[in-house]
């Protein structure tokens, strides 16, 4: 049965004909309607308008809205959500001055969160992972994408896609599943690079098709890590077992990674910390959306993604958490949205647009989440009265959220 929301302050993101994204001066325009009512039936927004139409039939629930605000729900287009245990140490290390990559080298960072995981059976993997799913859930998350990327055996690989998998059949939220095996190189191939990626390509993509555990490939391509080279090699394969693109690029340095997403048609080129202008004159006239991470670049003290120069530039531009052990230990998108506005300065419209259409489509969702749109589904926040949508980011690191529906449930 029908829910009707009604005297909503402002309803936020109501786009009444289909789009993918929004980009350029189009991220500056956020549509709303003032003085505005919902319905919400099963599992979709099925009717919305301005109070004057508002319909007068029976409904299982109707909720007064007055001085509330009701915008779609947060589209979290990447993530790292499933690992085991914390990185805390290196934490402390690196307020005690050493830098992620000094950190890294020591053979902490990734595969210092590999070993953990290698270490860890499916069902505690599952259950450490369903606590932070359910946390940002509670912070109005209602579509995420999880990588792999902490197995780096195909044993683990697998173990972790397999948890991605279980925790989308459990949870009423959207989850897509990216293969990031090429996370980092572990010890064990250091001097045989060639080796690991002929075990992903080779061992692990055929069993990830054969069992469907992902819809994308990712490959952290940095100086240290993955080449373009090889980058390439691996989304290349990637393609021929069904796996689209969605790549870490330029994260500390700007060594090609976005041409060859760009080459490769990658769905998103992430991070872009490090950004040339050919980079950004590369992705004009593309379908490959560009994603800014901006909790990495506070927690890790790197530059922040240059979004103006981004949105200016034409092109459009998503927002993300990148919640993981190492770089970014928080899934918070509030935070995320209010950061982009402080840090990248960009406003609270370009901000909402950026962490809802363009995250949907930076994880193929496009059709289904990020807007208020009749037959998207009913994945909706329901904030506390607040006085205009500017507080949204204006007041970071407070929830402001009333309710939360995913699919037209309240969820608890
Ligand atoms: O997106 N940059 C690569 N991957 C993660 C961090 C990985 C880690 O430190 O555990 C990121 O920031
Ligand atoms: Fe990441």
């Amino acid at each position: 049965m029908a829910i009707l929301f009604k005297n909503i302050k402002e309803l936020l993101q109501v786009r009444s004909s289909p789009l993918s994204y929004v980009s350029g001066l189009e991220m500056g325009k956020l549509p709303t309607i003032k003085n505005a009512f919902l319905v919400i039936d099963q599992e979709l927004i099925v009717n919305y308008g301005t109070m004057d139409e508002c319909p007068k039939g029976t409904f299982a629930e109707v909720i007064d809205a007055s001085g509330k605000m009701i915008l779609p729900s947060w589209c979290d287009s990447h993530t790292h959500i499933v690992y085991a245990g914390n990185r805390e140490k290196e934490f402390v290390d690196r307020i005690k001055g050493l830098s992620y990559q000094d950190i890294a080298k020591k053979g902490g960072g990734i595969l210092n969160s590999a070993k953990t995981l290698q270490a860890t059976s499916e069902n505690d993997l599952y259950n450490q992972s369903k606590v932070r799913l359910e946390e940002v859930i509670k912070l109005g998350t209602g579509a995420v994408e999880i990588k792999s990327g902490y197995g780096l055996t195909v044993e683990a690989e697998l173990k972790m896609l397999r948890v991605i998998k279980r925790l989308n059949e459990n949870y009423p939220i959207d989850i897509k599943a990216t293969f990031l095996g090429a996370h980092a190189i572990p010890s064990k191939y250091k001097e045989n690079r060639k080796a690991y990626i002929n075990l992903l390509i080779n061992e692990l993509m055929p069993k990830i098709e054969k069992e469907q555990l992902a819809n994308y490939v990712d490959v952290f391509c940095e100086t240290g890590y993955f080449s373009t080279e090889e980058t390439q090699l691996i989304l290349k394969a990637g393609k021929k077992y069904g796996l689209i693109p969605k790549i870490h690029v330029n994260q500390f340095t700007a060594i090609g990674g976005v041409q060859v997403g760009v080459a490769h048609n990658a769905l998103s080129v992430d991070h872009l910390e490090e950004l040339r202008n050919e980079d950004i004159d590369c992705l004009k006239n593309t379908n490959t959306m560009p994603v800014a991470l901006p909790s990495c670049s506070y927690f890790l003290s790197i530059p922040y993604t240059p979004a103006r120069r981004i949105i200016d530039a034409g092109l459009p531009l998503a927002l993300a958490s990148d919640y993981n052990p190492g770089s970014t230990p928080s899934g918070n998108m509030n935070f995320v949205v209010s950061s982009a506005c402080i840090k990248m300065k960009m406003t609270p419209e370009e901000a909402i647009n950026a962490a809802t259409i363009n995250g949907a489509y930076a994880m193929g969702l496009e059709k289904q989440v990020g807007s208020i749109s009749i037959g998207k589904q009913a994945n909706i926040i329901l904030t506390k009265p607040i006085n205009s949508y500017q507080v949204i980011p204006y007041s970071f690191g407070n929830p402001l959220i009333e309710k939360i529906y995913l699919k037209g449930k309240d969820i608890h």
